[in-house]
């Protein structure tokens, strides 16, 4: 039941012995604060002992864990706006490194600052020799983006006045020029990281940023650290440096995700950024999160021509297959970004040539957004359908698609970093029970109580019981196929 006066709406909620509790549901918002269900109690079911309620969410389904002013989505109306301009505006009107000032301090720069801001970062783009020399110790096929999570965890041990773990716990919160360093250096050098790791992968040596005084934009210095071979003078093509920007700005921020929740959530610890963002890149790796503009290509690529588009959204509909780059937790609705993105697919294939997947990814989006199934489920192309096509034309190798979105999307958690630490510093967020506070999650327990602890003798068998714990029987062998005796165990 919802009621309210005129100082503030709650909800009465009441437990099965008609107890009544009066929850505040919060100003402006539609919220109440999980921790004002802890006046609650109720009797639980097993031993009846009398506990306060927790709310229950494992994945995130309907829990805010922060107040921001960064990105706004509608998913039902597919809106995305940062700090409150439109993507479409952004990608059109705006450059990356603007994209990323206005992110990380809320409000777009002055022409001054601007011109301030991108000459910081770009003089921050050269790494430490030796992380290049750590680089260089990676296997010769290392994922680009394992290689890319190791060196930017590496670059805390670079700069140990920079770690609030060896200086102070809040050196970040009251200082702005030690964050405003961590970001320009972050920022700089995130994309010579990323094109060494590239260059590592393609047994090529890496190549040093551009110098400054070229006045090579952040995507065009990118383009030349991965390419550049012995030309003098190599200048990347400005249609791609253009399109690899518009990728970055739809990609830099979209609120909280699981790689920006996992910033949040380290940045609560107060580590060092460059710990964060690798832990936040970590999160991105997984198939789950950065992983599905490769598989949009990989399934494109299988369909492998429009007359095999209706054999395969059967397989679809009947939910043998799933269809990639469709479909997402927030959006009910078309993905804005998706729409930019297929714009900008046309204008790379005038630069480097017509990628046939778009034939048939534009065909396959076609028939199924006119298809009652993916109609009535509100599955429409979300920012990978199209960010794949892209960089498969622009010849990125599909294990740099990861490294391609978590690069942009270090604006973002640089922006949730800086207003987490502004938070910290913010007496009014106080109220907000936690705000300030260390993130820990609560769980419900629901394993044994009170076991009495057999002894060895009684445990001979326990193990038997339990099949994962039985498989510890059988053991990694060191022993390579070539050299291992016949009848000994199989390796796991
Ligand atoms: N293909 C076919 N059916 C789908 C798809 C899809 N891509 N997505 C959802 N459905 C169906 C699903 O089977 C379910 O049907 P039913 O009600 O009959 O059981 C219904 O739609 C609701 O799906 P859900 O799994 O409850 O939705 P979710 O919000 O948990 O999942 C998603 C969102 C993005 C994981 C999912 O749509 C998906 O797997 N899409 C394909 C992978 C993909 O493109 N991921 C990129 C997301 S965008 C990246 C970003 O924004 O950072």
């Amino acid at each position: 039941m919802s009621q309210s006066n005129k100082d503030s709406r709650y909800l009465i909620l009441q437990t099965p012995s008609k107890e009544e509790y009066k929850i505040t549901v919060h100003e402006g918002d539609v919220a109440i604060l999980a921790k004002d269900l802890a006046q609650i109690k109720l009797k639980t079911s097993t031993n009846q002992e009398e506990k306060q309620i927790t709310s229950f969410d494992p994945g995130f389904m309907n829990t805010a864990c922060c107040e921001s002013t960064i990105t706004y989505i509608d998913g039902d109306k597919g809106i995305l706006r940062y700090r409150g301009y439109p993507i479409e505006q952004l990608a059109e009107k705006s450059n990356f490194l603007e994209v990323a000032y206005l992110l990380i301090y809320g409000e777009l720069p002055t022409a001054t600052q601007l011109e301030t801001w991108q000459e910081r970062i770009m003089s921050h783009t050269y790494i430490h020799v030796t992380l290049m020399d750590y680089m260089k110790s990676f296997r010769y096929d290392a994922h680009p983006m394992s290689m890319f999570i190791a060196t930017m965890a590496a670059m805390s041990t670079e700069y140990p006045e920079s770690n609030p773990t060896l200086t102070r716990r809040d050196l970040f919160e009251f200082d702005h020029r030690a964050r405003n360093q961590q970001i320009f250096r972050i920022l700089g050098k995130a994309p010579t990281i990323a094109a060494c790791a590239y260059r590592h992968r393609i047994g090529r040596p890496y190549n040093y940023p551009t110098e400054s005084s070229r006045g090579y934009s952040y995507t065009e210095n990118f383009l030349y650290m991965l390419d550049r071979l012995s030309e003098p003078d190599y200048r990347p093509s400005p249609a791609i440096a253009k399109a690899l920007d518009v990728l970055f700005i739809v990609h830099a921020d979209h609120e909280l995700n699981c790689s920006t929740a996992a910033m949040r959530h380290l940045t609560s610890t107060r580590v060092d950024p460059y710990t964060a963002v690798a832990g936040a890149a970590g999160a991105l790796y997984g198939p789950l999160h950065g992983g599905a503009s490769e598989a949009v290509v990989r399934m494109l690529e299988e369909i492998g021509s429009v007359d095999k588009i209706d054999e395969f959204l059967s397989g679809v509909k009947s939910k043998t297959r799933r269809l990639m780059g469709f479909g997402h937790r927030i959006y009910k609705n078309y993905d804005p970004r998706a729409k930019i993105l297929k714009e900008y697919a046309e204008k790379v294939f005038a630069e480097v040539g017509r990628d046939p997947l778009i034939d048939i990814a534009v065909e396959l989006e076609r028939r199924a957004t006119q298809d009652d199934y993916f109609v009535s489920r509100k599955l429409y192309p979300n920012v990978d359908f199209y960010s794949g096509i892209i960089y498969r034309a622009c010849g990125f190798p599909l294990d740099m698609y990861p490294l391609l979105f978590a690069l942009p999307r270090i604006a973002g958690w640089l922006a949730h970093w800086y207003e987490s630490l502004r938070e910290e510093k913010s007496a009014a967020k106080a109220s907000i029970p936690g705000a300030t506070h260390v993130m820990r999650a609560r769980q419900t327990y629901v394993g044994d109580l009170n076991k009495e602890l057999p002894s060895q003798e009684e445990r001979k068998d326990i193990s038997n019981q339990n099949k994962s714990l039985a498989a510890l029987k059988t053991y990694h062998s060191n022993l390579s196929k070539r050299r291992r005796a016949p009848g000994t165990a199989q390796r796991v």
